[in-house]
């Protein structure tokens, strides 16, 4: 007899239509990618584009070298006209994603290590994971803590969020959703300092703190799964708030065991598009999270500052990888440091073309709320988003409705005219 957790999970596998593609890259064999450039092009290689790039075109097809002396590139590129763009999911799951999760991992996060190469050993003390990460001889350790719904048992797991800095944990235990934080300052300090269970392995790679924290997300799901039967590992919430949930979106991109992306007012590196960085807020750009806070991404980054008009990717291609796992995007009409209005009218609705194309448009939401940054009251706003996909539980809220901020920036991202035709 299956458990109604096996039934859960087989519910969420078949709703998703294209989950098989991605499970099994061999699928769509036929299909020839366009090769991803090596070595991966510099800046100046790259058009300006002050909208949103197209995320069916390949790398290969966007440097300027494919201009061929035509003075309008940029812009047919812009707008959906460029040669060599994906054609089907198929197409998309085999070719394009991998392509985002290099280029991402090339000119923004440094580069993901090598999971294969660490072995991970957990122990539990009451609400206490202990977690220690062997790679290359050394070792990191740090630990997460444990909030159990009421009824939780190994016959009966919950589902789980993740969280860096805390999130607001009574209406998630109330709604028999398991809580579990971790200290992202022993995984990895927000400085230069290099200290931190990741350092103490991969001191001197080229790497963003973000991925950093993304990977103590993981290495704390590699040790829920090892000792922690209340919990069930296959229904998996990421989530955390500003920087945190620029790390809660690299966590949700680098590991498809995570179910649900949760980023909370992320701004920049994280939701928030380099274009159209004005829209509200203060403004943060490129330019100065870099300069403010330059180890979040890895230094490659830095090469893109005062060209981010250069940059072939935008927040939106970061989502529209995630795709087909889940992803819910939160933002308080009263923040004052991130661009909410641009999250939600910009990189939002561009991400969910792309999940409309792949045929899982109800994936991905935006939740705009009153309140301002970080205001606790985002993770009531997108429970019922978390309720649907961990339960399957039907919601009346409409996560397309933009609130104040009402309609799309269409002009944002012109080539969602022209989807490629299935
Ligand atoms: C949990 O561990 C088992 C046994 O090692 C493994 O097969 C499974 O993929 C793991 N699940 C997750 C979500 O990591």
């Amino acid at each position: 007899m299956r458990t109604r957790r096996q039934l859960v999970v087989a519910a969420l596998a078949t709703s998703a239509v294209a989950t098989p593609v991605v499970e099994s890259r061999q699928a769509g064999g036929s299909i020839d990618c366009a090769p991803i450039p090596s070595p991966f092009p510099s800046w100046s290689q790259y058009p300006v584009q002050s909208s949103l790039p197209d995320p069916f075109l390949p790398l290969k097809y966007t440097t300027t070298d494919n201009a061929a002396g035509s003075s309008t590139f940029a812009k047919d590129i812009m707008t959906g006209k460029g040669q060599g763009r994906v054609k089907t999911p198929e197409e998309w799951y085999k070719c394009r994603q991998p392509e985002i999760l290099q280029l991402l991992q090339e000119y923004q996060y440094g580069y993901y290590p090598d999971h294969s190469q660490e072995k991970v050993e957990a122990t539990r003390s009451g609400s206490t994971v202990n977690i220690a990460v062997t790679a290359g001889g050394k070792t990191g350790k740090f630990r997460a803590t444990l909030s159990l719904p009421s009824g939780a048992s190994a016959s009966k797991p919950a589902p789980v969020v993740i969280n860096i800095g805390g999130m607001q944990n009574a209406p998630y235990l109330n709604a028999g959703i398991a809580v579990v934080g971790f200290d992202y300052t022993s995984v990895a300090a927000d400085s230069n300092s290099k200290t931190g269970a990741f350092w103490d392995l991969y001191k001197g790679r080229d790497i963003g703190v973000l991925t950093a924290w993304a990977w103590g997300f993981h290495r704390t799901l590699d040790a829920l799964n090892m000792t922690v039967r209340e919990i069930d590992p296959d229904r998996v919430g990421v989530t955390g708030c500003s920087r945190l949930g620029k790390g809660a979106l690299a966590a949700g991109l680098f590991d498809k065991r995570i179910t649900l992306t949760m980023p909370m007012s992320s701004g920049v590196q994280g939701m928030g598009p380099y274009r159209y960085h004005g829209l509200s807020g203060q403004d943060e750009t490129l330019e100065n999270s870099k300069q403010g806070a330059g180890w979040w991404s890895n230094s490659k980054l830095g090469t893109f500052v005062n060209h981010h008009e250069n940059l072939p990717f935008d927040a939106h291609t970061i989502a529209a990888a995630i795709a087909p796992r889940a992803l819910v995007i939160d933002q308080g009409t009263g923040d004052q440091f991130t661009d909410s209005k641009g999250t939600a009218i910009v990189a939002y609705p561009a991400a969910k073309v792309v999940y409309d194309w792949l045929g899982v448009g109800d994936k991905i939401g935006m939740s705009v709320r009153g309140g301002g940054h970080c205001d606790m009251s985002g993770f009531s706003s997108i429970l019922p988003f978390v309720q649907k996909v961990f339960f399957g539980t039907a919601t009346t809220k409409n996560y397309n409705d933009l609130g104040t901020y009402k309609s799309p920036m269409t002009t944002a991202f012109p080539w969602a005219t022209a989807v490629p035709k299935l």
